[in-house]
């Protein structure tokens, strides 16, 4: 059954990417910083994935036209272009694209998927990056209890790191289970990406995490260039706009597309109030 998209509107910025761009563009002028991202995941048919490396790379050509209205930046997939067939198809899809980045001036974030991938994602990663240093970047999730070697991995690096708590159902043994102790390794990987990583992404909307941030690059005298902070598109629109009033960089993860229904529900199920704020709607029409 396929779900209205009126449903997800709230949190993702359209079903075609002429839609998307105007939505960007308007955050852009707002003086925020995006980075799109084509939904889909766990792609099991390699001509779909060939059909996901062509339209990530429409992608980037299309933003590369807006001649830096929107910045040059998109995150994805790796089960997208076919990390669970076969990861060295994978990888040419992933150097396909990188090529492509790299010439039109393009990053991109490689976003962290459910454990199944984890190891699969960090080794991709570290084929690529020696080739495409400026145009690659990774995501690691604080839930997982391994997290704090791939902090010091990708610090010895220099490769930019988005950290985020982690959004997927993951057993004890592999991740934190409980938000007193995800936030606790937050704020350690948080404090060890600010002063030995380069450029970091503090994604979250946790006011105890952005204040204890914020503390830090006070009381280490980070400059306010060397990271930036990460909310996803309609999630505290308000309060994405007043950091950025305060001076911070603020990156919005503006997702979109017709695959949209496993992202949704992940936000559903983070919080409650998404809930309500998508019941609300389905009445209001
Ligand atoms: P969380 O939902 O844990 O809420 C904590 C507190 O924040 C709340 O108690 C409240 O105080 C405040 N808060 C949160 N939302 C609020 C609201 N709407 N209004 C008011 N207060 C609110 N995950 C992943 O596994 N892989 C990935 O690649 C990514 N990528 C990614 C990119 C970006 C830019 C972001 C922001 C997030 C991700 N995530 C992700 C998702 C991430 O792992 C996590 O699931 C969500 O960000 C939710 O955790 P938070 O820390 O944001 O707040």
């Amino acid at each position: 059954m396929r779900l209205p998209f009126f449903l997800a509107k709230r949190f993702v910025a359209a079903e075609s990417v002429h839609r998307t761009l105007p939505v960007a563009a308007g955050l852009t002028k707002q003086g925020l910083h995006v980075t799109l991202d084509l939904l889909g995941e766990y792609i099991s048919d390699p001509k779909l994935a060939t059909e996901a490396k062509e339209s990530y790379i429409q992608l980037v050509r299309s933003l590369h036209e807006t001649r830096h209205e929107i910045d040059q930046n998109i995150s994805i997939k790796l089960s997208m272009l076919g990390q669970k067939i076969d990861e060295s198809f994978c990888l040419d899809n992933l150097h396909e694209l990188l090529l492509v980045a790299k010439e039109t001036g393009t990053f991109v974030r490689l976003d962290m998927e459910g454990t199944d991938v984890t190891d699969s994602t960090l080794s991709l990663f570290e084929k690529v990056y020696p080739d495409y240093k400026d145009h690659v970047g990774i995501v690691l999730q604080a839930y997982l209890k391994r997290t704090g070697d791939d902090v010091a991995r990708m610090c010895e690096l220099g490769a930019r790191v988005r950290l985020c708590k982690g959004a997927y159902k993951e057993p004890a043994h592999l991740a934190y289970q409980d938000m007193p102790t995800i936030r606790e390794h937050y704020l350690r990987h948080m404090e060890t990406l600010l002063t030995k990583g380069h450029y970091p992404g503090i994604a979250t909307h946790d006011d105890m995490l952005i204040a204890a941030t914020k503390q830090y690059v006070t009381d280490h005298n980070v400059p306010v260039g060397d990271f930036e902070f990460q909310m996803l598109y309609g999630i505290r629109p308000e309060t994405q706009l007043s950091i950025n009033e305060e001076g911070y960089n603020m990156r919005v993860y503006v997702p979109f597309g017709t695959a949209w229904f496993p992202y949704f529900s992940r936000r559903l199920r983070e919080r409650k109030e998404n809930v309500w704020f998508v019941l609300k709607n389905m009445f209001r029409r």
